[in-house]
This record gives C-alpha cells, structure tokens and sequence, in this order.
C-alpha cells in the first residue's frame, strides 16, 4: 500500500498534530521523518490535552504503531519523560514504538552549545540570531555532517559508546571553553548517563527501515509525519532562519529509507493564516490589532517554548512555493474558526521589490525582508464555524475564502479543521 505523507506548508504549529492523530485512526503506522524534541505536537482529545515532541501524533490511536526514523535526531531525556507522560495518562507505548538504530542522539554538549551561540549572536548584536528552541537541533545535525555523530546504535554497545563520547567531549569542550568561555563539561558524568540508556531505551531500539519495508509489503496502512514546516527547511527555507533538518517532502524519502516512488499522496497541513516562532522574514507579518486578534484568537504560543508566535495574513505566495517543492496532492485546512469574527480577511497574492512585482517566493532572506506584500481582500463570514460538519453548511464567504486558495495554490482543500478537538472537522468530498 503506498505511503501518505503529511508535511507542514508553512513555518511549523500548522496544526499537524491533530491532523496525523486523526488520519491515524485506522492507519497501521506513523512514522516521523526529522526534526527533534524541536518539535510540539498538540492532540486534544476530550478534556485531556497531549503534547509530543518526539513521538509520532499517531501514538494516541490504540492500534497505530510508531516510529521514530532515521532521520530525526532523539534527545533520549526528552524521549523518556515523553514515555512517562502518556504513561501517566494511561498510554502505554509498549509493542508499539520503534526507534531507528540510525537516529542521530543529542547529547548535553549540543543542547548547551546551541544556547551559548545563540546568545553570543544577541549579544554581539549581529543579525544572525535564529532564535531556536534550544534543544541542541543545529549542533547536533552539525555532528551528522561532520560524521562524528551518536547514534542510537551506538548506545547499544557500551564500550564503544564511551570512546566515542569521550572523543567528542574532548573536541566539543574545546569549543565551550574557548569560543564560548565556559566550564568544560564533565565525560564521566555524561559516558555514565549515557550508557544507562541502553536499559531504559535499548528495548526501543530496531532497523526500522525495514519494518517499514515488511509492512508496505503487507499491505499496511502508512503515515510518514513531517516535524516543522517547509519554510523551515535547511535547503527550501527561508535561510539562514530555519531549522536544520528538511521538513519538505523528500525529508521523508532519506529520514525514513523509503523510495520516491512509494509515496502516493502529499498532504500540506496550511494554517488559514500564517505564524513564525523565532526570527526571520515573514512577509505578512501584522503589527496592528488584527495581528494581535488572530494571537489571542488562535492561542498562538509555542507548543514546545512557550514563545508568542508572530501573526499575519496568509501568504499565497509563500504558498505556491510549498506546494510546487512538496508536490502538495492535498491541503489540510486548520484553524479556520480562528477568522470568524474578521470583518474582511486579507491574503497576499504578489510581492513588490523596487516598484516590480515578484510573483515567486525569493531565496534570499535579505530580499524577503524588503518585499511588500499586495494584498486581496476578502469579506469575512462574521458568524462560528463551530458545530460545523458538512462543507455545504459553511458560510458562503468562507467557501469563496477556500476557493481561492484552491484556484491559487493548485491543490484541493479536503480537510477542514475549526477547532483542536478531533470532531471539528470536516471532509470534503
Ligand atoms: P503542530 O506543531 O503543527 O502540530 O501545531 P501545534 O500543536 O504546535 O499548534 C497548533 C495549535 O492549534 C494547537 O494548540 C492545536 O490544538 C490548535 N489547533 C489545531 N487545529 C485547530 C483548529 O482548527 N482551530 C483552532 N482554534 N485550534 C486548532
Ligand atoms: P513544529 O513541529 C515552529 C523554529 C524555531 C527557530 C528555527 C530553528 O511544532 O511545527 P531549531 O531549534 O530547530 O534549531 O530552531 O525553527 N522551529 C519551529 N517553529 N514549529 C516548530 O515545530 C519548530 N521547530 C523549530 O523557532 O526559528
Ligand atoms: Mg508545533
């Protein structure tokens, strides 16, 4: 059976997390790509609000089982409180989770490391501070590169594992206490916290490409899950202002060891407006009081951070892009409630650079900082989406709303999400 992959089209906290949870329901496996602990996925079933960083959002349907490929680089501390979490909720991951033996593992070194570059780029007052999450995501995707990374492998074999820490302490100390000034980490601590984990998370622990393969074999139903946003990706994003990871659609062939070929659809989850946590271009950003509406409207604060989100309009420009380096087959529309009480609602259809007109989304950062968006206005629907089932009992304006950016984008909305609970959700057939 071919695999359904579900990508974020914007700049991440599309809403992914309830769209895969709720396209898990009947799925076999759901299997998450790259990205880190970077990541929050928010599931809110009934009164019980989930949030899952490295976890697969497929994870809360009984029957679903889990990975975690090789192209996601685990921070085995955040992994294990996130097991003790569903735990204590009653979900218990046993049997149903596997993590590739080729995942990249974040070590202390590179969570501190991210945190002290980040600093020293604000202090330094250079224009070069990305504003990440801290959860040692560049570093250790760095390491990757470098090819002197930990992987999951790795914990499995305990004298090996200690050579390779201790080498990488000596060399990643050198940068802490040189370039950055501080107290070098201590190897011991580390190479024993380190070698605890073959206990707690060896059982995890599997080539997971090729239970990937046995099951597409078998006929099983498969969701590929894609972390952040196709805006955050380090070759398509909006660089440097990005992750370090490629949440786009081909992200899913090399995090997971599958082929091009065995994925059928590409499903873009599109916020109905736009948000960016951290720094970087963002065309449509507002600072007036629509922006400030759509913040408290849509709760828009970090899963993972807690940080306010910036807000502005939908950006079909941006858009376009998305779905032409996704291959975008179909749009998951979420948050389209949070528009309700918007006299007219905006979405921006061209950039101007310079009195021209750009009709396509520019690579340089630099570029996208000076581009004024144009924008088209629509009428909005002034009434609650809620308790809506069918897309014939939509408002008409709301209906003109997605049209458009169907006819825009090239690609048919056939979800439509008007609140974090499983059941606002409508499917257009
Ligand atoms: P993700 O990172 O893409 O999974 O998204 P996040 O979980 O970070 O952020 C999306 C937020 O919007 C979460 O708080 C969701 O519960 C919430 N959400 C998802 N869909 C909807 C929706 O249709 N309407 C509203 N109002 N909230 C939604
Ligand atoms: P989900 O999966 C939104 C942003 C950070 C920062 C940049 C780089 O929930 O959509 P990193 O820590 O990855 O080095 O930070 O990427 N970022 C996200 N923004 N949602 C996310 O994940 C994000 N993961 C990283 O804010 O700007
Ligand atoms: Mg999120």
């Amino acid at each position: 059976m071919p695999i359904d992959l579900i990508v974020g089209a914007q700049w991440g906290d599309e809403g992914k997390g309830k769209i895969v949870d709720l396209l898990s329901n009947g799925a076999d496996f759901v299997a998450r790509y790259q990205g880190g602990a970077n990541a929050g996925h928010t599931i809110v079933i009934g009164d019980k609000t989930y949030v899952l960083h490295l976890i697969p959002s497929g994870m809360l349907q009984e029957n679903t089982i889990c990975i975690i490929g090789d192209g996601v680089v685990v921070d085995p501390d955040a992994l294990l409180e996130e097991i003790e979490m569903l735990a204590s909720h009653g979900v218990s991951v046993k049997g149903r989770l596997f993590i590739s033996n080729k995942a990249h593992v974040i070590m202390p070194y590179h969570k501190l490391i991210d945190t002290l570059r980040e600093n020293r780029a604000q202090q330094s007052g250079q224009n070069n501070v990305i504003g990440t999450t801290g959860r040692g995501i560049g570093p250790a995707y760095i390491d990757k590169a470098r090819r002197i990374g930990i992987r999951m492998v790795d914990l499995l074999n305990i004298e090996s594992l200690k050579t390779k820490i201790t080498s990488n302490i000596l060399e990643h100390n050198e940068i802490i206490e040189k370039i950055y000034n501080q107290n070098p980490l201590n190897t011991k601590d580390i190479v024993e916290k380190y070698s605890n984990y073959r206990t707690s998370l060896g059982k995890y622990i599997s080539d997971t490409s090729l239970i990937i393969d046995k099951a597409r074999k078998d006929n099983k139903c498969i969701i590929a899950e894609g972390a952040q946003g196709a805006l955050l990706d380090i070759d398509h994003g909006t660089y440097p202002f990005v992750t370090s990871s490629n949440p786009t659609a081909g992200g899913a062939c090399t995090g997971l060891g599958i082929a091009p070929t065995s994925i059928d659809k590409v499903i873009g989850i599109v916020k109905a407006y736009t948000t960016r946590v951290g720094n970087g271009p963002f065309p449509t950003e507002l600072f007036d009081a629509d922006g400030t509406e759509l913040a408290r409207v849509g709760h828009e604060f970090g899963a993972t951070t807690g940080r306010s989100r910036r807000c502005g309009w939908l950006d079909l420009v941006a858009l376009k892009y998305s779905v032409m380096i996704n291959g975008i087959s179909e749009i998951a529309l979420t948050k389209l409630d949070v528009l309700d009480d918007f006299d007219s609602i905006m979405v921006c259809t061209e950039y101007i650079l310079n009195d021209n007109k750009l009709d396509y989304f520019p690579a340089s950062s630099e570029i996208l900082e000076e581009i004024s968006p144009v924008y088209k206005s629509f009428r909005g629907w002034n009434s609650s989406l809620n308790g809506i089932r069918n897309f014939d009992d939509l408002p008409e304006n709301a209906k003109i709303y997605i049209s458009f950016i169907e006819d825009f984008v090239g690609a048919k909305v056939k979800l439509i999400s008007t609140s974090p609970s499983r059941k606002d959700t409508i499917t257009v057939f």
